[in-house]
């Protein structure tokens, strides 16, 4: 298939752009690098310096391209920012991806992946969790991106859009031999910011709450690798010729500490750093984890990467080799 795929310079983008090309798929790269890297476009791919804004030039690319399906990764993804700035993250997340839904029904163009969030659940009552629990939101990200699905739910049912949500949990790790990694500016990661701490670049590692009722007290979170994310995202697109709309939360099951996480970077890298206990962050649930039966099930979908030290590894790789991002 021709590809367009929106955001494909950012961290996720990039690595699906990866993927697509080595499955025998057209990728056109569709990004206002507003975030993105353009070092991180692989060659396989075609760019396009474009803004999601712009509607007219969507619908040229979309024709002259003779696109067949578009992934979006193009949206803002920092919860704090969203607070502060509701309407910059409504105009994004939700304004451009109805723009851009606007210029693929106007070419007839009906397959669309879209990356949702465990945002959508909120804070919730159970965990693992399941597509089905509700989604009660607590941020305008995680509203946002909700939205989003909402209307693509609702477009679905007028025959003309068949469109899967990948619910992502912690997206983490570097694809494609541990090139293509997180260089988020500036960086809330968990993950890069303790490897930026094994690296020196900073003088310690903040730990955002030890009293939450887990086991070291600590937040626990769903830390999947990026290429079995966008393994998933392929199988999806693929069921796009028959399905008009597939849920699907993407996540490795296994829910890590923050202080194990903390452990796994220093056991990786070699490098001990300074570990600081501060207060909890604002809209941090204790427990984030995933339940993928359902992708696993319906689209055989496997995660590989199971163990925390290989998705850190591939992180660490990614980051020593390159200690101020791509541009540096
Ligand atoms: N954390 C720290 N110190 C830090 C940074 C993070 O202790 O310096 C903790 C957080 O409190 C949290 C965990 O590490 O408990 C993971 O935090 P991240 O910021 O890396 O990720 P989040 O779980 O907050 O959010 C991620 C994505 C969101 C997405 C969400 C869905 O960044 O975009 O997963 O679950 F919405």
């Amino acid at each position: 298939m021709n590809v367009l795929v929106c955001g494909g310079a950012g961290y996720i983008g990039s690595n699906m752009t990866a993927m697509l090309a080595e499955n025998g798929h057209k990728a056109y790269v569709y990004d206002n690098l507003s975030k993105g890297h353009i070092e991180a476009v692989v060659p396989e791919a075609e760019f396009i310096y474009g803004d999601l804004a712009d509607y007219d030039k969507l619908v040229r690319v979309i024709r002259d391209k003779k696109i067949d399906a578009v992934m979006h990764f193009a949206a803002f993804i920092e919860v704090g920012e969203s607070v502060k700035d509701p309407l910059g993250y409504y105009n994004n997340n939700f304004c451009n991806t109805h723009n851009l839904l606007r210029a693929m029904d106007f070419m007839g163009v009906n397959k669309f992946v879209f990356s949702s969030t465990a945002a959508t659940y909120g804070m919730p009552d159970e965990v693992p969790i399941v597509e089905t629990l509700p989604k009660e939101p607590i941020n305008p990200y995680g509203e946002s991106k909700w939205a989003v699905e909402r209307m693509c739910h609702f477009q679905s049912q007028t025959g003309r859009l068949n469109y899967a949500a990948l619910r992502y949990f912690n997206a983490c790790g570097a694809g494609r031999n541990s090139q293509l990694g997180e260089d988020h500016k500036p960086e809330s990661h968990l993950i890069p910011l303790i490897i930026q701490a094994a690296l020196g670049q900073r003088e310690d590692i903040k730990i955002f709450g030890t009293d939450y009722n887990t086991k070291d007290g600590t937040c626990v979170r769903d830390y999947i690798h990026i290429e079995d994310l966008c393994s998933a995202h392929l199988l999806a697109l693929e069921k796009l010729s028959t399905e008009s709309e597939i849920v699907f939360n993407l996540g490795n099951g296994n829910g890590y500490t923050v202080r194990e996480v903390i452990e796994t970077v220093k056991k990786v890298s070699g490098k001990d750093f300074k570990v600081t206990e501060t207060d909890r962050r604002a809209g941090d649930p204790a427990v984030l984890t995933a339940d993928s039966a359902k992708a696993q099930t319906q689209l055989g979908w496997k995660p590989k990467w199971t163990n925390l030290e290989d998705i850190v590894e591939t992180a660490w790789k990614f980051h020593s080799a390159r200690p101020n991002g791509y541009s540096g």
